[in-house]
């Protein structure tokens, strides 16, 4: 016998026979002694439980509850903590066809716009960065790919504010540009259409503004409300005006968040790394992050022991929509994994492992359904 039963309220006879590494019928021989008549199914209530023990001569404590689907619950809008609420930087995800400039974009911006002490060959240690326009802060998470992008939205992070579309003027609208509109549309985030390369003599911005019409996106010239900015990344003409229409566009949408609760988000990628262990970036949504608190992420859980900001600087706290990059979990958490800051160490654990049981119980149901594949596997 245990000398502590930590239980669970609802436990049956089988579970508790588990615990007490006792065979179920004689915890059902017990109960009915104690004037309680179940079978080894039926769910018992904390009383039974406890004077179950107590028969045993042992102390019975309750396992401390943790609440797996609070974290979920936690990006549910109602339940967000509006006491406070701050304005916060727009996130913004820039999308497009195979070379159509988006890299070349964000290469333009990063080294146009720059904080002042950072600038001078900065390597871009993250896959997503802040950077100043006016006063303004503007985050931008680099190209995820378009599966990472997928992924990331089947697992419901829907992190971006603002979809920027490249579209090169020499191309035109391609499949990606098609795929792009959907995820964009998919995840309810207003797109900006900047069509690029128009420095190239066979541009033809007319022509993308007159295609994208078929998908929706109409211009405010045409009576539409999608804004089109003609731009040339390479040059760097126009970016400006981008960007003032991105904060123009964020303005409308009223991004606000409450820096002053315990920090949640999601992750944008993930990796183990030889010295460091597992790696993760984040993005702060709500809340600030500090150096130090226990968090689980996904199914992993931990405390974080080191945050830097994207040029690999030291930093103690991150409010919202920060990308950080964390070390100090247990396990390398996926792309699209949310992720919350708890008061203390042990119920970030209990949590982390809980999740983490009940994904491997999913997926043991996964691959135990029976498809036509795997019924003629097994025959
Ligand atoms: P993937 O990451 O492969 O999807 O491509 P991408 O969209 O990031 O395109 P990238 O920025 O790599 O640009 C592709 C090519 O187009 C490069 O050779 C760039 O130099 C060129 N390019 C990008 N923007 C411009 C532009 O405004 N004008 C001109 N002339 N060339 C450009
Ligand atoms: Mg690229």
């Amino acid at each position: 016998l245990p000398k502590v039963l930590v239980y669970q309220d609802g436990m049956n006879a089988q579970d508790l026979g588990k615990l007490l590494h006792r065979e179920p019928a004689e915890i059902v021989k017990k109960l009915f002694m104690l004037g309680m008549m179940v079978n080894q199914n039926q769910s018992l209530d904390k009383d039974a439980i406890e004077l179950l023990a107590t028969d045993y001569g042992i102390e019975a404590k309750e396992k401390e509850n943790v609440n797996v689907s609070d974290i979920d619950k936690f990006f549910n809008e109602e339940e967000h903590n509006t006491d406070y609420q701050e304005s916060r930087p727009p996130v913004v995800t820039i999308m497009g066809h195979v070379d159509h400039g988006k890299t070349t974009l964000l290469d333009y911006l990063r080294h146009s716009h720059i904080t002042a002490g950072e600038a001078g060959g900065i390597t871009q240690a993250i896959g997503a960065y802040q950077l100043k326009h006016g006063d303004q802060t503007i985050t931008f998470l680099d190209t995820p790919g378009h599966a990472a992008f997928t992924a990331m939205r089947a697992r419901g992070a829907d992190i971006t504010d603002v979809t920027v579309l490249v579209v090169a003027a020499d191309d035109g609208v391609m499949p990606q540009t098609v795929e792009a509109i959907d995820h964009a549309k998919a995840a309810g985030t207003p797109i900006i259409v900047a069509v690029n390369k128009i420095d190239k003599p066979n541009a033809n911005p007319q022509h993308v503004k007159e295609h994208l019409m078929n998908y929706g996106l109409v211009p405010e010239d045409f009576g539409g409300d999608t804004i089109f900015v003609d731009i040339s990344a390479k040059n760097g003409t126009n970016v400006d005006e981008l960007l003032n229409m991105i904060l123009l566009q964020s303005e409308v949408l009223e991004l606000k968040a409450n820096p002053k609760q315990n920090g949640a988000g999601s992750v944008v990628e993930a990796r183990l790394d030889k010295g460091k262990g597992p790696v993760a970036t984040l993005l702060v949504q709500q809340g600030t992050l500090h150096v130090g608190d226990p968090i689980v992420v996904g199914d992993t859980f931990g405390r974080v022991r080191t945050m830097t900001n994207e040029n690999g600087k030291d930093i103690k706290d991150a409010k919202p929509s920060t990308p950080v990059e964390i070390t100090g979990l247990n396990d390398v958490p996926e792309a699209g994994d949310r992720f919350i800051v708890f008061n203390n160490e042990k119920t970030a654990r209990a949590a982390g492992e809980e999740r983490a049981k009940e994904s491997q119980i999913e997926e043991r149901k996964q691959n135990n359904r029976v498809t036509l594949d795997n019924l003629f596997d097994s025959m």
